[in-house]
């Protein structure tokens, strides 16, 4: 109940933030239904134009629609600064300024290393705002360094979640006990939870809620290509595969192009692949859930099947 009364929310299911596969429909839908709706970047959007301006414009906007569609509770996603990775830092104040002027309640924090995202962690916490802060590649260590630099609550993901994947080949299922021994404040489980069996098996080793990504996609309200959503109904989970990005690995279900060794430079494929529909020159990615995934579902339904797990 911890997570419940910090966060606001009737049940510990957070649905995922994810690139262009957000929206303040489904962000609204799952926060009607008692959990947490998240906000991605690019939430809402057909393309990315515009540079920041637009992206912030356009952020702002999906913000103010969910408000419309929600009084709930819901979080948006603030992608720390990555060193190394100078667009990242241009986009890192406007958008802060964003999430302070729409006073967003929640922010859920991903980065690849919390020691460098501390000064932004603290401005948001200035502002009064609860912080969740998933790490890319979670470790027991950088999860005690989360809880010093003063995160409410973390998303631990293991190597099976959907998405950019860990540098560490470490599955929910062992890292995630090792997490909740380690730390006091909430642990999220990510990675791979998709049913009432996987969210339990979640609670039992001390999660206090689930964070979930692939299940999400399949939903009436995601903004995905119904061919995606029917392509997740239809894999199985052996189907998958993993390729190398400029941004890190990512596990795809395997098209013809892919298996050909086209379609593996750009990250923006997955737009083209998830959004538009285009599997010849995009790419489908998701975690091994999908292959348990039998049906396109209502954000309400997912929602009140994995709060089960928890009653
Ligand atoms: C298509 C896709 C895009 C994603 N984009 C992001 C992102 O922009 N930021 C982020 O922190 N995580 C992103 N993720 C990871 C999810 O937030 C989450 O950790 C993951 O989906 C959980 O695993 P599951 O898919 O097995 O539920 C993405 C995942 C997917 C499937």
């Amino acid at each position: 109940m911890r997570l419940q009364a910090l966060l606001g929310i009737d049940t510990p299911v957070i649905q995922a933030s994810m690139v262009w596969l957000n929206s303040a429909e489904l962000a609204a839908a799952v926060s009607n239904a008692g959990g947490l709706g998240v906000l991605g970047p690019n939430a809402g959007r057909q393309d990315a134009g515009g540079g920041v301006t637009g992206t912030v414009d356009a952020f702002r906007e999906e913000i103010r629609k969910t408000k419309s569609l929600t009084d709930k509770p819901f979080a948006v996603n603030y992608l720390l600064p990555i060193e190394g990775v100078d667009i990242s830092f241009k986009y890192a104040e406007p958008l802060l300024e964003a999430i302070l002027q729409e006073k967003i309640s929640i922010v859920i924090t991903s980065g690849k290393d919390i020691s460098k995202g501390e000064a932004y962690i603290r401005r948001l916490k200035d502002a009064g705002i609860i912080v969740i802060h998933r790490e890319i590649s979670p470790t027991v260590e950088n999860s005690i360094m989360a809880e010093k630099a003063g995160v409410d609550a973390i998303i631990i993901t293991g190597h099976e979640a959907g998405g950019h994947l860990s540098d560490h080949r470490i599955s929910t299922l062992v890292l995630l006990p090792q997490v909740t021994d380690a730390v006091n404040i909430p642990v999220i489980a990510a990675g791979g939870i998709y049913n009432q069996k996987t969210a339990k098996a979640a609670m039992a080793m001390g999660a206090a809620g689930v964070y979930v990504g692939t299940r999400f996609i399949a939903t009436f309200e995601s903004p995905a290509s119904l061919n995606t959503k029917q392509a997740i109904v239809n894999v199985l989970s052996e189907e998958l595969v993993e390729i190398n990005t400029p941004a890190g690995d990512i596990r795809v279900i395997a098209t013809e192009s892919i298996l050909a060794g086209r379609g593996e430079s750009e990250v923006g494929v997955i737009k083209k692949g998830m959004l538009d529909g285009d599997h010849q020159h995009g790419v489908i990615t998701v975690s091994g859930a999908a292959g348990g995934i039998a049906k396109i579902s209502s954000a309400r339904e997912v929602v009140c099947e994995l709060s089960e797990a928890f009653s």
